[in-house]
């Protein structure tokens, strides 16, 4: 009876009067909750490609760190710069109040500042350095990285300092280094540098040289035992070093030079990489591994979280308040020699 009352004649004033701040009570809520999801501070982080093993740890410390901080949302461009820039959007549509970035082509960096300048939202890059140019675009931009000559100059150390102990190093007694280099990817800053301080610094170690083959493997380990691979059926005999520019790709080589009886029964190959990943330490305690550079992931990762950080906060990150040194808009996190 009462339902069907309520179903034929109009609500009574009071029915009415509740209704409304019923619905008055929905609104307000709401308002409230969405205003204070906008007031959360989240930090976007877009990876270049979770296979990469240094890549994955520094992520995996910068994510340890957000735990303990302002929330970070990461994400994996999977090796494709145009999924990256819409994962860099959506980061901008919802809010994001920083975005920390390793890019897949360290060239579309200008791209990727100019949308984030147009929303205000500032950028931490780390690991892929975007050229000069366009760091300068705009002042919310920085940059985390190592000096890729270093880590050319101290692996070439490594190699001489063997090369000089060892006389039995020249397999074929000509006072010369034949050796091969296993590059990582073309146009990384990393893969250049570290190739062209390698060599620069075993020239003025006095070492005569002699480059066999060069080869990409991409940073990858599958690659370098591909490359590797090959230069021994090109060269076998004749190779007396390797230098790969990252360790996966030396632990590649070191797959295929047990395939060619290296490391076993006496037969050394001196291989040295860069990294320092745990994987490179453990064949550094095998004796597998000559030597490697130690690319420093947690003090990379833990510099671009706090820059994110202060900015995220609209703070200005400097030396103090991000607990690094900083030159302009950039940090520099030293290598050092692992052996
Ligand atoms: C280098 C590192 C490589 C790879 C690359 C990705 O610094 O040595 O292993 O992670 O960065 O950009
Ligand atoms: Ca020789």
């Amino acid at each position: 009876m009462i339902d069907n009352r309520r179903g034929r004649y109009p609500a009574s004033p009071f029915f009415r009067m509740k209704r409304s701040l019923i619905f008055l009570f929905i609104f307000i809520s709401t308002m409230l909750f969405a205003g204070g999801a906008e007031e959360e501070t989240r930090i976007g982080v877009a990876i270049y490609d979770f296979d990469d093993s240094f890549i994955t740890e520094v992520r995996n410390v910068i994510t340890e760190l957000s735990a303990e901080g302002i929330p970070v949302t990461v994400c994996d461009a999977e090796g494709k710069q145009q999924k990256q820039n819409s994962e860099i959007e959506d980061f901008i549509d919802k809010g994001y109040d920083a975005i920390i970035v390793n890019s897949v082509d360290r060239t579309a960096s200008g791209v990727i500042i100019e949308k984030c300048r147009r929303s205000d939202v500032p950028l931490v890059f780390f690991n892929r350095e975007p050229v000069r140019e366009d760091m300068a675009r705009w002042e919310k931009v920085y940059y985390v990285g190592s000096h890729a000559e270093d880590a050319g100059t101290i692996a070439a150390d490594i190699l001489a300092e063997y090369w000089l102990s060892h006389p039995s190093a020249d397999k074929n007694g000509d006072g010369i280094l034949q050796f091969v280099i296993i590059k990582g990817e073309t146009g990384h800053q990393d893969t250049e540098l570290r190739t062209e301080y390698f060599i620069e610094t075993l020239l003025s170690a006095g070492i005569p040289l002699e480059k066999l083959h060069e080869s990409s493997g991409e940073w990858k380990k599958d690659k370098g035992y591909d490359v590797m691979l090959d230069f021994l059926n090109r060269s076998g005999e004749q190779i007396e070093a390797v230098f790969a520019n990252n360790d996966d790709m030396a632990l590649g080589a070191i797959e295929a030079l047990k395939e060619y009886g290296y490391f076993q029964d006496g037969a050394f190959m001196p291989v040295v990489g860069v990294d320092g990943t745990p994987q490179g330490r453990k064949a550094l305690e095998d004796g597998t591994l000559l030597g490697t550079v130690y690319n420093d992931a947690y003090n990379q990762a833990r510099a671009a979280y706090n820059i994110a950080c202060i900015l995220a906060e609209d703070g200005n990150p400097d030396s103090s308040s991000i607990g690094y040194e900083m030159d302009g808009k950039y940090v520099w996190i030293p290598h050092r020699r692992m052996q």
